[in-house]
């Protein structure tokens, strides 16, 4: 039997899914199960790398479970886990971390923002030296305290998530792609110290539902931390709400409904009902020529309202029920912890780790 390419993917167990996570990404992680080999993992260890509420994590890691499943995720056809289930991730992120030049975590993006946004600014090693230290200046005591090393090695983490599979392709969003050249680079360097090991994964950044942008400032994605309680459309929000946040969203100067550099908000609207019909963008356009704005949103509000509802009752029967929730990760993390198992023996044996006694 052929084996099938196997895709990995996971996300942190943060909040509620939003209407731009659904078409940009959950919706195309639903319909390659049939072709794939899938591992869905939710990372609750990637979220401690911030300041994390106990009973907030374990509440978001089941919630973040019964929206993938509601959103069309099969946990009967995909191997779906919690990452702190499989033993491995942390073992093989140590082994991974021992090939990471501590310049290459410092200089990514992502750990810089991060870092800028909890009140520090990172300064590069001046001369570029790896090794060094990164120098922070703070501007706070309590910001001081939150910032660790393992915000510094997430992408290490992720690496391990990810090459402890011997993933073919991994879905991100366009912000993953630092951290996935990353995990090709130590891929390749493992492979190099220690011999043929790993396959190397490609980054899949999906085109089709493309981006979904905040209905309240259109040339900013759409985020579910957002501070702007019109900006996002979560999977779980009710029909009257869907109508409220779509009619209030920005529009354009001009009435016309045309897509265009000038018009970011009918454009985003635009580009959200074209994903949700499978039209093109310009036969909506013209089936709404001489038609005006209110008559536009409504129409896009009740596609996103009829998207949702099955994706919403879903959600809210599941999410009541937590021994189905429990029960839907045993085989998916059975079967990851086989896989992971495999491999991470596989790393020792080649690092050089005496053979552990039966
Ligand atoms: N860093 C990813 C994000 O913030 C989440 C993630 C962790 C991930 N491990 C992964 C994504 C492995 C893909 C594969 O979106």
């Amino acid at each position: 039997m052929e084996e099938k390419p196997v895709i990995l993917t996971c996300a942190q167990p943060t909040g509620g899914l939003t209407l731009g996570n659904y078409l940009g990404a959950l919706r195309n992680w639903s319909r390659m199960q049939y072709d794939h080999e899938c591992y869905f993992g939710i990372v609750d260890m990637h979220s401690i790398t911030m300041p994390c509420v106990p009973s907030e994590l374990r509440s978001n890691t089941l919630s973040c479970l019964a929206q993938y499943i509601a959103c069309g995720l099969d946990p009967e056809k995909s191997h779906i886990f919690v990452q702190s289930h499989v033993i491995g991730h942390a073992e093989l992120a140590w082994v991974l971390s021992c090939l990471t030049p501590l310049g290459e975590l410092q200089r990514m993006t992502q750990f810089k923002d991060k870092v800028s946004k909890l009140g520090f600014k990172a300064s590069e090693p001046e001369d570029e030296k790896e090794g060094e230290a990164v120098k922070f200046k703070h501007s706070g005591a309590r910001a001081q305290a939150s910032i660790n090393s393992g915000l510094l090695s997430y992408p290490v983490l992720m690496a391990a998530d990810i090459l402890l599979y011997n993933a073919d392709l991994v879905p991100v969003g366009e912000d993953q792609r630092q951290h996935m050249e990353l995990c090709r680079d130590l891929a390749q360097r493992f492979n190099q110290v220690y011999s043929e090991t790993f396959k190397i994964p490609s980054a899949y950044v999906s085109k089709a539902g493309a981006r979904v942008m905040s209905l309240a400032d259109p040339t900013r994605k759409m985020s579910k931390s957002d501070e702007n309680q019109n900006a996002t459309i979560f999977i779980h929000d009710d029909p009257d709400l869907v109508r409220k946040k779509i009619g209030s969203a920005v529009t354009d100067s001009g009435n016309e409904i045309k897509a265009g550099q000038e018009k970011p908000g009918v454009t985003n609207l635009l580009s959200i009902l074209s994903a949700l019909t499978g039209k093109e963008t310009s036969e909506i356009e013209e089936d709404f020529t001489g038609k005006g704005y209110g008559e536009f949103k409504k129409e896009v509000a009740e596609a996103t309202i009829e998207t949702l509802r099955p994706v919403r009752e879903k959600y809210l029967s599941l999410s009541e029920d937590k021994t189905y929730l429990l029960s839907a990760l045993q085989n998916g993390t059975a079967v990851a912890q086989k896989r992971a198992y495999r491999i991470l023996s596989k790393v020792y044996r080649k690092i050089g780790f005496v053979e552990r006694p039966r």
